[in-house]
């Protein structure tokens, strides 16, 4: 089954967004498989974000996803990738569209609240990065 990683940043935890955000996800009919508020390393985040190590923000985004805990989750279900990434939003607040997470909630692109992964390949490396396997849960939702 398709997985997703989808971590609410420094922003998000302090402004109290975590539950908003875990419950859009839930509401949708994604599973919630993995969920940990952790402090993050530096180590850690220049890997996660190093496709942007080129970028004149790539200091100023590491300086920031370090600089408080954030809440990293992993969420399955079919097509989760695309669709946890439309529940979210475009990358600026500013222009992500009203009823997305970041369009309802967000007006700064370096402060825009979740991290969505963009594509399977690349959640699949942001799960194995942020998780051991055995943090990873498998369960079946009531019918
Ligand atoms: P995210 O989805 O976590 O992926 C990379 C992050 O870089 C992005 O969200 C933004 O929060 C951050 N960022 C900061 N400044 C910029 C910028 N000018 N353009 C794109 N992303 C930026």
């Amino acid at each position: 089954m398709e997985r997703t990683f989808i971590m609410i940043k420094p922003d998000g935890v302090q402004r109290g967004l975590t539950g908003e955000i875990v419950k859009r996800l839930e509401q949708k009919g994604f599973n919630l498989v993995a969920m940990k508020m952790m402090n993050v390393s530096r180590e850690l985040a220049e890997k996660h974000y190093d496709v942007h190590s080129d970028k004149p923000f790539f200091g100023n985004l590491v300086e920031f996803i370090t600089s408080a805990p954030v809440v990293a989750t992993v969420w399955e279900g079919e097509g989760v990738v695309a669709s946890a990434r439309k529940i979210i939003g475009a990358t600026n607040p500013l222009t992500a569209e009203p009823g997305t997470i970041r369009g309802d909630y967000g007006i700064s692109i370096g402060r825009n609240l979740i991290h969505g992964s963009d594509a399977v390949e690349t959640a699949q490396r942001e799960i194995a990065l942020w998780f051991e396997e055995s943090e990873l849960t498998t369960w079946k939702p009531a019918l």
